[in-house]
């Protein structure tokens, strides 16, 4: 069993949330097209949507704010940014930008074109959309126990070697402009890349000239594992693994809603001064100019604080712990999850706990849908409707994982909180029974479909056979 130490913080501010009825619930999803992303925050009891921007911030983030510099041009929190990043991810070039998104379209325009093929570990929906819509072919060369629930391979985010190597082969070097990977791999569950294998990955890729890109949104999740399961590292500090992730890649792409403790913002990081020119240069007119892109002095302030509270041992052991503990609750009550658990969430096979559900009519979503209506719970499919369709084909993707995906929010949610979510999903796993349809699309957007879909029940009125 898991321990759960007490957490290294206490709480100086409080936000009201409340509890609603079944009923109300009811109503509120229907109005949302059955879709959680849908609802409005105020009907959602405990809210695991997603640990991107839900973060707390801690005092002193908060008194950052007010150090912001304000200034269009060269503002002092940009550089004070762009020394966080420099001191715990090691990349001499930073560029601001609001959020990941808005890196991976600039390093996306600025290296991809028609023809080119993308490899990575697994896919994260926003990075592959972006290199999609600059003519890539996305390659998805994970292990293959990424793909399996159940294997309990320490590093699930590791890329087979193989399989990055016949691609190469296969298409040639020089249609391969980059590597992308992820550390973790969201889509996996929170799944980390070792050291060792993103070292060798970068040595493969550089032998062929191809730059390689790290997604480091949660890469300090990712250092946390390293520390715990990868041979050699338990002496190094969480700081000194995030540097050896970073050291050998020639750039990252990141998040800051995530590790950074951030509510908004990101950076891309770069260590070659001719591509650094360019991704600035595609900034200016899509984020903002380069010494605040797109973010306020005060939202560079609190990632600058929040990256050095980030690599903090308390910290990122008491995050990681409680999103275990959710997942051995689940586990121990026989619910299915993806082993082992993840950094930011926990994810429920929903294929495993509805397998009445024809993958057509979206487990994922549907299960998320039900656990919405019974426990108030939000949490985000990460299946069929998170993979969307096949740019070429306009076929829907089947992917091996249909998951309901349970993110922790860092700092927010007490232990109390957590039992709800683990009593709500035992629930709704006790009676998976009564949920007798799936769901189908009343409305399919055409690209990041999942935010925005609407859907109704493929058998009538309702999931639940007895409403
Ligand atoms: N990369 C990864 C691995 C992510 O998880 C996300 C966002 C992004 C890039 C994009 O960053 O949201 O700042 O534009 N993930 C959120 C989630 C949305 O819920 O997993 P962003």
């Amino acid at each position: 069993m898991t321990t759960y130490e007490p957490e290294p913080w206490r709480i100086k501010m409080v936000e009201p949330i409340r509890a609603t009825t079944r009923a109300h619930r009811e109503r509120a999803i229907r109005a949302a097209g059955w879709n959680p992303c849908l609802l409005r925050a105020e009907d959602v009891h405990i809210d695991l949507f997603t640990d991107s921007g839900t973060n707390a911030m801690s005092d002193r983030q908060w008194s950052a704010l007010m150090r912001g510099d304000e200034a269009y041009a060269g503002a002092r929190s940009f550089y004070v940014l762009e020394q966080a990043v420099r001191e715990h991810y090691g990349y001499p070039h930073v560029v601001p930008v609001h959020q990941g998104r808005g890196g991976e379209a600039i390093l996306s325009r600025c290296l991809l074109g028609p023809g080119t093929h993308v490899p990575g570990n697994m896919y994260f929906p926003t990075t592959r959309a972006h290199q999609e819509l600059n003519g890539a072919t996305f390659h998805d060369v994970i292990v293959d126990e990424a793909h399996d629930p159940v294997s309990e391979h320490p590093f699930k985010g590791d890329v087979d070697l193989d399989k990055l190597r016949a691609l190469v082969e296969e298409v040639g070097a020089d249609a391969i402009p980059c590597v992308s990977v992820a550390a973790t791999v969201n889509m996996a569950g929170g799944q980390p890349i070792s050291v060792g294998n993103l070292t060798a990955v970068c040595e493969l890729a550089h032998a062929h000239g191809i730059p390689v890109f790290l997604d480091a949104a949660r890469a300090v999740e990712n250092a946390w594992f390293v520390k715990q399961r990868e041979p050699g590292w338990g002496d190094k500090s969480v700081a000194e693994i995030l540097h050896a992730l970073c050291a050998p890649t020639d750039g990252a792409v990141v998040s800051a809603k995530k590790d950074g403790l951030a509510n908004i913002g990101g950076w891309v990081g770069l260590r070659d001064a001719d591509l650094a020119d360019r991704v600035r240069a595609e900034a200016l007119l899509y984020e903002g100019l380069h010494t605040y892109g797109g973010m306020a002095g005060r939202d560079m302030e609190a990632i600058a604080q929040g990256i050095a509270e980030s690599v903090d041992e308390e910290h990122i052991r008491s995050r990681v712990a409680q999103v275990e503990y959710l997942g051995a609750r689940l586990r121990n009550a026989g619910v299915p999850v993806v082993r082992p658990f993840g950094g930011h969430c926990v994810c429920v096979d929903a294929a495993a706990t509805l397998p009445h559900i024809p993958r057509g009519q979206f487990p994922g979503q549907t299960l998320a849908a039900a656990l919405y209506v019974v426990g108030g719970v939000r949490g985000v499919e990460r299946g069929g409707v998170s993979a969307g369709r096949d740019p070429r084909t306009g076929d829907n993707r089947t992917p091996a994982l249909e998951l309901l995906r349970l993110a922790v929010p860092r700092r927010v949610y007490t232990r109390c909180h957590i039992d709800h979510v683990a009593d709500s999903v035992i629930k709704v796993h006790q009676e998976r029974e009564e949920i007798t349809s799936g769901l189908v699309f009343s409305h399919e957007p055409p690209v990041l479909r999942f935010f925005q879909a609407r859907f109704a029940p493929a058998g009538g009125e309702s999931i639940f056979g007895r409403s």
